[in-house]
């Protein structure tokens, strides 16, 4: 029994978190302006902190609205899992016999236009100063089910997408890498993935390499060690005037291994940066 729980945990609640974080953050490349908005809001919240904590969840109203228009676009599982009506029931008119099998296409109503103003665009404002949840009290917007069959997860579902997306765009900038990063072709099966994986490349917010000054003074030194090729340009430098078009050999390798200069030149010891003058490798000759 304990197996079996277990077992249905994983098999449920692995793939379609990750899937639905997947095709959030596809949403949210293709549409730069939303991203900016979450970051601002996960920036503000955040305040410099290591991580945004769960407690504060509550307080991002654009992060709620960026996961449900996820979810409404996105649907993990689109048809839900198959029912079986266990009487015969009467339903819009239709009568369903007992046993009949029933699949319910959440995708479609997600993106009924009689329901949904321009239903296949991305806009997490339309969640904004609504009550629709996806809680499975709307049934316009089911992607957890509904009723005593809804997803159980569905609480642990919701933590785990907020926290992880909110800490996601609070630490990084995102930029696309590769052809197919916005390919939206998706894959078949229980649960719909992308069909090409998202490639991004991610960097750490400027906030924080602000607060990186030994990554700085790695790169610093580096750089002084092996300093790519020198370009040159029009400039009085030391007190010469060097005329347009001489053309300038500049030995900053020699320069930035010079023993008068440089305590040990040799060694790499980027705690020679902390602390002194040489802040910028523009300006320090
Ligand atoms: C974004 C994440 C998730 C989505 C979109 C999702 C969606 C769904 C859907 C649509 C169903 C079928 C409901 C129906 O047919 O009415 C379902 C069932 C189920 N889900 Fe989830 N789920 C998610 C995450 C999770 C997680 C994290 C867990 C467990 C920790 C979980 C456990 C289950 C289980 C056990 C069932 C089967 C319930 C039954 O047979 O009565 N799900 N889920």
């Amino acid at each position: 029994m304990i197996k079996a729980i277990i077992l249905d945990i994983f098999s449920a609640g692995t793939d379609t978190t990750s899937t639905s974080l997947e095709w959030a953050i596809t949403e949210l490349l293709r549409n730069p302006r939303a991203m900016k908005k979450l970051q601002q809001e996960a920036r503000e919240i955040g305040q410099g902190r290591s991580l945004i904590p769960e407690n504060d969840l509550h307080k991002m109203p654009y992060l709620k609205a960026v996961i449900k228009e996820s979810l409404r676009l996105h649907a993990p599982a689109p048809l839900l899992v198959p029912h079986q009506s266990t009487k015969d029931v009467k339903l819009l008119g239709y009568d369903i016999a007992s046993g009949t099998q029933v699949m319910v296409n959440a995708w479609a109503i997600a993106r009924d236009p009689s329901v949904w103003e321009e239903p296949e665009e991305f806009r997490p404002e339309r969640f904004l100063n609504n009550t629709i949840d996806y809680k499975g009290l709307h049934f316009e917007l089911i992607p957890f089910g509904a009723g005593r069959r809804g997803c159980p997860g569905i609480s642990f579902a919701t933590i785990i997408n907020e926290f992880v997306l909110a800490n996601l765009v609070y630490k990084f900038d995102f930029a696309l890498w590769g052809e197919k990063a916005l390919d939206m072709t998706e894959s078949y099966g229980i649960t719909v993935h992308r069909k090409f994986p998202v490639l991004v490349t991610t960097t750490p917010s400027e906030d924080d390499l602000d607060k990186m000054p030994y990554l700085k003074v790695v790169l610093k030194e580096a750089l002084r060690l092996h300093i790519p090729a020198p370009r040159g340009k029009d400039v009085k430098l030391l007190r010469y005037d060097i005329a347009s078009g001489t053309q300038v050999m500049v030995n900053t390798w020699a320069i930035a291994r010079d023993p008068s200069i440089w305590d040990e030149p040799e060694e790499f010891r980027s705690e020679r940066f902390l602390n002194n003058p040489y802040r910028l490798y523009r300006i320090s000759f």
